[in-house]
């Protein structure tokens, strides 16, 4: 038997669950399956690969994450339901290592007005969903819902029965991200203190953050016994998000004196991984970000300049090279070779196997052929976005576009599906990138209300790439797209196109992005 490092905080991902459910955010099964990859190489101890009950997709994805990832324990969420449960089991049991996460809200304003079931009912339901899936697997985790708004007597309840029937790690949620640190940290040092069993399960934080306090709650959480801090990359999840790994990690690695803890992340991996979850989820890192945003390590005024080149730790309290960061000014060009480039690659803290390194060096030549110099950002772009970014069953073929001052501008465009269908369209718009869009629009059959479009400009110069990201909203969802070129109407296009392209998939896998189940009273509803 192996003992556990008592000073060990396990970290408990949930990118691919939690973080998928805030809005625009999904991503295709691809997709996840890169982001759990890249959570493996981060050295997470636990992946919450999916909601394997959600939709058919949403089970595959788990099932392939649980069939190639090695090293972390695949995690499945479940609610207290034995359809919900064996789904999950179904999903995660081909990982070497696996789990199920069952959940159910205990705090009275979910037993009342969501659940409409009493505190007896729901002792009886939580245990009964711990024994099914006991009974499956040796790793359950049981979370009480909005624990943090639950009476604290009751909490101790629920725990203690649930511990009594085989649940091996005890998430306490703070889903509305309603506590203060000082509370959340008191509702663990409680349940410590008063549970029978405590000793025999490892405690785990998960907050969310609506009042700013997501990182500051798991700090608090794990001072005060908890062992595990479920958290997300970019700290991306439902409304304000949850907590953010890489503050989580670097706040313990940084403080490691006054916390005494420890994770197993590979630090140099943040920020690359930060990267590859902020392109595929589309969602911006801000400039400011704590860790992994651009200004991060950036000093402007003279005085701190100056401390920095005396001595880095006048100024910096981590190395940018702690967290992955290792940008230089060292420019590629057009007769920069393949070594050149995956030096660089390397040193941008990427690793990619030979066939990606060749689809990258392709891309990269015929980038430099428009483009004189080009930048970490171009290459860090080129990296990212490589494989499955824009796949889907439209594709453009080709398209044309003109403009002149004060008349409306034409876009024609020329789309192939999957199903062998080719498609001409030409439309008018205010310039033309609203010709383009109308175009798809029509051509497509699918029509969406823009909420949001932004270009900017992924590296240095005049001839620098631009990423377009589209945000729209369709039958009450909202979908995002992005793409990358030198040419801001071909990547605006093509960004739309993906836009298209989710929601089409969306309508054949039956569940939209971001949609949340939740249990309500009864037997599992009929369409989940
Ligand atoms: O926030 C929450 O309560 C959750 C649970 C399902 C763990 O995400
Ligand atoms: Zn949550």
């Amino acid at each position: 038997m192996t003992t556990r490092d008592p000073n060990r905080v396990l970290i408990f991902d949930t990118t691919l669950r939690d973080g998928e459910q805030s809005p625009g955010c999904s991503m295709t099964p691809p997709e996840k399956l890169r982001v759990a990859r890249a959570l493996a190489d981060l050295g997470v101890d636990v992946i919450e690969a999916g909601f394997p009950a959600a939709s058919k997709g949403d089970w595959e994805s788990v099932q392939a994450i649980a069939r190639e990832i090695q090293g972390p324990i695949v995690c499945g969420l479940a609610r207290c339901n034995r359809e919900d449960i064996e789904k999950a089991h179904g999903a995660v049991r081909d990982a070497a290592r696996h789990r199920i996460h069952v959940f159910l809200a205990t705090s009275s304003i979910h037993r009342q007005y969501k659940l409409n079931m009493a505190k007896e009912e729901i002792v009886r339901a939580a245990v009964e969903g711990v024994r099914i899936a006991r009974d499956l697997v040796e790793d359950v985790e049981f979370s009480p819902e909005d624990a943090s708004r639950t009476e604290l007597e009751f909490l101790a309840q629920v725990v203690e029965a649930v511990i009594e029937a085989g649940a091996t790690t005890i998430n306490v949620p703070d889903t509305v991200g309603y506590a203060t640190p000082q509370e959340y940290g008191e509702i663990f040092a409680y349940l410590r203190r008063h549970v029978r069993g405590a000793d025999r399960v490892v405690f785990s934080a998960h907050c969310h953050d609506d009042l700013g306090m997501a990182v500051a709650n798991s700090l608090t959480a794990a001072h005060n016994g908890v062992r595990q801090i479920e958290c997300t990359i970019n700290g991306i999840g439902e409304r304000a998000g949850n907590a953010s790994l890489e503050e989580i990690v670097m706040a313990l690695k940084t403080r490691e004196q006054f916390y005494g803890l420890r994770t197993g992340i590979q630090t140099t991996k943040l920020y690359p991984t930060s990267r590859l979850v902020s392109t595929i989820t589309g969602m911006p890192i801000p400039r400011n970000k704590a860790v992994i945003g651009e200004n991060a390590f950036a000093h402007e005024s003279g005085i701190h300049q100056h401390g920095v080149l005396k001595h880095a730790s006048t100024y910096e309290i981590m190395q940018p090279k702690d967290v992955g960061l290792s940008r230089n000014s060292l420019v590629l060009g057009k007769h920069s070779g393949r070594a050149a480039l995956r030096d660089r690659i390397q040193a941008l803290g990427f690793d990619l196997d030979e066939a990606e390194l060749n689809r990258v060096f392709a891309e990269f030549k015929a980038l430099a052929d428009k483009k004189k110099e080009l930048f970490d950002g171009d290459v860090e772009a080129l990296v990212l976005r490589t494989a499955d970014a824009e796949g889907g069953p439209w594709a453009i073929d080709k398209l044309w576009t003109s403009a002149t001052s004060g008349a409306d501008a034409s876009a024609v465009v020329r789309l192939t599906h999957s199903d062998g269908r080719s498609v001409e369209q030409g439309a008018t718009g205010d310039g033309p990138i609203d010709a383009c869009f109308k175009a798809i629009e029509i051509a497509t059959g699918i029509a969406v209300k823009l909420s949001d479009f932004e270009v900017r400009s992924v590296s240095e110069g005049e001839d620098a790439q631009g990423e377009a990201l589209v945000y729209v909203e369709h039958n009450q969802r909202t979908y995002r797209g992005s793409s990358l070129s030198t040419n801001i109407i071909e990547s605006s296009a093509r960004a739309f196109l993906e836009v298209i392209n989710r929601i089409e998939t969306h309508r054949q896998s039956g569940r939209a992005p971001g949609e949340r189940l939740t249990q309500t009273r009864g037997p599992v509803p009929a369409t989940v």
